[in-house]
């Protein structure tokens, strides 16, 4: 399963990517709020630093709008993923763009029929929202899972990006239910490859060790 990272922080970015473990980064209009810089420097950034696939999300709602934004934020990088949101609007505008070579994330999926609408559509990527589910105790690996198998009945090249992933468990079991993709908070990263026991270990190992060397003094 790829990694990608959900944050637009560029300090995050470069941490992960040290660790070569970052196949791309998605964003959203929060995201890209939280760090209070201009939209197309934040993304060109970002391209910058990470040569895997880059999700910038349009603002209009219309597909006309939609359409007129994608060709713009397509051409800031060549690493670019145009976000579109699951609309009757959003749908039409993939179709559109999605044949000129533009890639697409169609984002905020919460069902297995938006997905198969958004694969159809001809989307590079569908992103089902895990945490959004749970907290209106759905089930988000569930819808994974489903769109996993559709997609592999049917033969689609649609990726799957496990989206609004809060917990390391929901990582774990995007991977067992086939995710291609999960994007991960940059806060979140970190707690990936912490344990409490792989801490408490390496103290009782510098302890014991420092008392060998004390009682051979
Ligand atoms: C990424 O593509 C999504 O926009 C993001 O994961 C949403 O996360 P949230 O539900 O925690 O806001």
């Amino acid at each position: 399963m790829k990694f990608f990272l959900d944050t637009a922080n560029s300090e995050e970015i470069e941490r992960i990517n040290r660790l070569g473990l970052v196949d791309g980064v998605t964003t959203n209009p929060t995201i890209i709020a939280k760090e209070g810089k201009n939209f197309e420097t934040v993304i060109k950034e970002i391209c910058a630093l990470v040569p895997g696939p880059v999700s910038a999300e349009v603002t209009s709602l219309d597909s006309a709008g939609m359409i007129r934004e994608a060709r713009e934020i397509s051409q800031w990088a060549k690493n670019i993923v145009v976000k579109i949101p699951m609309t009757e609007a959003g749908l039409q505008a993939v179709h559109t763009i999605s044949k000129e070579g533009i890639k697409t994330n169609v984002t905020l999926i919460f069902s297995a029929a938006q997905g198969l609408m958004a694969a159809k559509a001809g989307a590079t990527y569908v992103s089902p929202f895990l945490g959004r589910l749970d907290d209106i105790a759905s089930d988000g690996i569930q819808l994974v899972s489903d769109l996993r198998e559709i997609f592999d009945i049917y033969d689609f090249d649609t990726e799957i990006i496990a989206a609004s992933v809060r917990h390391l468990g929901h990582v774990e079991e995007a991977a067992l239910a086939g995710s291609d993709i999960a994007t991960i908070p940059g806060n979140l990263f970190p707690k990936l490859w912490s344990h409490p026991l792989t801490t408490n270990g390496i103290a009782q190992f510098e302890a014991d060790w420092q008392a060998f060397q004390e009682k051979q003094e």
